[in-house]
């Protein structure tokens, strides 16, 4: 089987890459090739046991070779992401909208339709705190990042209906701990105020310590992105939507969990009220009722402190080496 990731050199395009590279199947079936495609040409991924080209281009010029003809599995990851999609109306109208038109376009030229695995977003829902959403709840984006979430799910699913392709869009939750350095997405913090005290550093908390968020680990972000790839579609019918079951939480959770693992680490998160990220979040629900993820098998979701655990395992060294922190 033929995969190619765009958006393969972003945080959980490389998480996936990785994961082929190391079990060498996707399901049941053993991977036989993958694309990494990127703004720039992706990061090499090591120890795969199939050959990797690593692509740069633009997902709206998208060039035939980022979806080769017998690509059988597509994760249409590549976005603009959320604060800089509100500040930049014409970028994220151009890559989110157009960049999904453009990967549906390639799609519809292969000889057999391609599962395409979307990304979508928490954020093409609204209802603030205190919401709990359940699976008809409807889509009412409070910000452009989320409305054009919300239109590429509907175009997805249309060209499903089609036969071009065969999508799955998951609505993400906020994925936390990002590792690395801040991006660009509003929800930034989320990850920042446990990752930045546990590499030592401080960091400002710009929303209430009792603010509710609904969130997800690096590791089940894969585990379902990697199931929406295998699933069998049939039971999805024409809705090709699905929340996974992310974890309701305060931020006052999240510092505890910290506390628990790092005792003292909290000290380190400073609080520094920001209107304009408030706003941007806090139209966001703070919570689901994923019934029907569960009943597809979509993994139920593991504590907030295994959560924090995961990042000093899975990333803590290379995000240090990263961002040349010597402790
Ligand atoms: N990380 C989260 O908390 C979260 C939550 C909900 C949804 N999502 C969605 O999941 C997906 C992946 O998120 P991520 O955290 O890995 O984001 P990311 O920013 O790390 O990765 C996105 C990638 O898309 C690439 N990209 C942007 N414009 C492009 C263009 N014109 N052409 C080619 N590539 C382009 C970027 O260079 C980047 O590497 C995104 O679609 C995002 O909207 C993420």
């Amino acid at each position: 089987m033929k995969i190619s990731i765009l958006g393969g050199g972003g945080f959980l395009g490389q998480r996936i890459a990785n994961r082929l590279a190391r079990e060498g199947r996707l399901g049941n079936v053993a991977v036989t090739g993958l694309v990494l495609f990127d703004i720039v040409p992706p990061r090499p991924i090591d120890g795969a046991a199939f050959p990797i080209s690593c692509l740069g281009g633009d997902l709206v010029d998208l060039p035939a070779s980022a979806i080769p003809d017998d690509t059988a599995t597509v994760f249409h990851l590549a976005a603009v992401v959320s604060a800089q999609a509100e500040a930049d109306f014409e970028l994220g109208r151009r890559v989110n909208l157009a960049g999904t038109d453009a990967v549906i376009d390639r799609c519809r030229r292969l000889a057999q339709p391609p599962r395409v695995v979307f990304t979508s977003s928490v954020a093409s829902f609204s209802g603030g705190q205190g919401a709990r959403l359940t699976d008809n709840a409807r889509q009412l984006p409070a910000n452009s990042y989320g409305t054009q979430k919300a239109a590429a799910e509907l175009i997805l699913a249309d060209a499903t209906r089609r036969g071009f392709l065969d999508a799955v869009s998951l609505r993400l939750p906020t994925v936390v701990i990002r590792p690395g350095r801040p991006n660009q997405a509003a929800s930034g913090f989320f990850s920042a105020i446990l990752r930045e005290p546990l590499l030592g550093l401080t960091t400002n908390l710009p929303v209430p310590d009792d603010f509710e968020v609904w969130i997800c680990s690096p590791r089940r972000a894969t585990d379902w992105l990697l199931h929406a790839a295998a699933m069998d579609t049939a039971a999805l019918g024409a809705d090709r939507s699905i929340t996974p079951p992310g974890l309701s939480v305060t931020v006052a959770d999240m510092l505890a969990a910290l506390e628990a693992v790092r005792p003292g680490a909290s000290a380190l998160v400073g609080r520094v009220p920001d209107a304009a990220v408030a706003q941007i979040v806090g139209g966001w629900p703070s919570g689901f009722v994923p019934s029907r993820a569960r009943a597809l098998g979509f993994s139920a979701h593991e504590k907030l402190a295994e959560l924090v655990q995961a990042f000093i395992d899975d990333d803590l060294v290379a995000t240090l080496a990263d961002r040349a922190i010597i402790r």
